[in-house]
């Protein structure tokens, strides 16, 4: 083999290669698994022994020869279509990138947040409270004493601490929160009056589920303690608090409700934001059931340290899930929690 002819030969081919396509075809003819290289490797065997030697540098020479100018011309061909592409009248290095798939936020933290702007600029505070709960915090200090019909009202999964490590005291009469009131009794350990909170949060309740019960749903507490605080007070809140959810003034009533830890206690209904006369949301009762609420009960201030002789307040319990149901037309409480990504990338 006429080593510097042949390389010298190869060389022409390769440069002459305007894409990728053709350099492919010629390093395949020089270096394939029958091209020349293989040949010239091939025909060793057959060769005078003094002759093996030489033929066979000569050929792995050539073999890296013909790599070295192939993988050269492959990048000056590269760097050359990117060049064109820059250049090119079809190039816009302005046109954004491709969409990146992003999450989207659940309707409950939507909701939640919005409501938590609304009442953060109407001077509140947002507290947590934990979603296992001790007996005291749920019932007891809330003037639901064991044993108190009341408890029936809030049926709910008992939870047993797991030793010293679940961070509870041994003999703690733990259960999964069914409201979050209990948030109203923490409040009061931990603030001083006067003061306004509220307490989003997930509650449980050992319910047989349908369109509009759950186990599990959201709520929203609300607390606000003060000198001389009046059912006016509550009323012009939830007036206050509705207006910044749908956007106008909604007509409200008020029903007697009882709940232990309110008197008076109540049911705040507002007008149906989706009609004037009867439809499905509001049962053709023109009416939404949304705000159960009232003034805190004296027993209950005194459980929270709080003085009941010197300060009043009232409460509310927003039926979050409700509200995220009412707000986006969701027919049944369910889909909240179904992890279903048709319904979740809605929103
Ligand atoms: N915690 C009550 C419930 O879940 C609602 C409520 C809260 C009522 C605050 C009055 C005041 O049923």
């Amino acid at each position: 083999m006429d080593y510097e002819a042949t390389l010298s030969e190869a060389r022409e081919k390769i440069d002459a290669c305007a894409d990728a396509t053709s350099l492919k075809d010629v390093e395949r003819h020089y270096l394939g698994r029958k091209g020349v290289v293989a040949k010239h490797l091939a025909s060793i065997g057959a060769l005078p022994p003094e002759q093996r030697k030489a033929v066979g540098q000569g050929a792995n020479r050539l073999k890296q020869a013909v790599q070295q100018l192939v993988e050269a011309r492959a990048a000056a061909l590269d760097e050359a279509s990117l060049e064109a592409e820059r250049s090119g009248e079809g190039f816009d290095p302005s046109l954004p990138a491709a969409r990146l798939e992003t999450g989207s936020l659940h309707p409950v933290t939507l909701v939640t947040r919005e409501l938590e702007d609304l009442f953060v600029s109407m001077g509140y505070t947002v507290l947590d409270g934990p979603e296992v709960e001790l007996d005291h915090y749920n019932f007891e200090a809330l003037n639901i004493p064991a044993d108190h019909p009341a408890r029936d009202m809030y049926d709910t999964f008992f939870v047993r601490a797991n030793g010293a490590a679940s961070g509870w005291a041994e003999g703690s009469r733990l259960l999964m929160r069914t409201h979050t009131s209990p948030v109203q009794v923490r409040a009061m350990e931990r603030l001083d009056p006067p003061f306004r909170v509220i307490a989003p949060g997930r509650c449980f309740r050992h319910e047989t589920t349908d369109a509009t019960h759950d186990h599990t749903f959201y709520q929203m507490e609300g607390m606000v303690v003060g000198r001389d605080i009046s059912v006016g007070h509550l009323i012009g809140a939830m007036r206050t608090l509705l207006r910044g959810i749908f956007g106008r003034d909604l007509g409200v009533r008020l029903r007697p409700g009882y709940f232990p830890f309110v008197e008076p206690g109540f049911e705040l209904d507002a007008r149906c934001p989706f009609c004037e006369d009867g439809c499905r949301v509001c049962k053709q009762s023109t009416w939404i059931e949304l705000l159960p609420c009232g003034l805190v009960h004296p027993n209950v201030l005194s459980a929270g340290g709080i003085d009941p002789e010197a300060w009043s307040g009232f409460a509310f319990g927003l039926g979050l899930s409700r509200l995220v149901m009412l707000r986006y037309g969701i027919d049944d409480v369910r889909h909240l929690f179904g992890s279903d990504l048709r319904f979740l990338e809605q929103f």
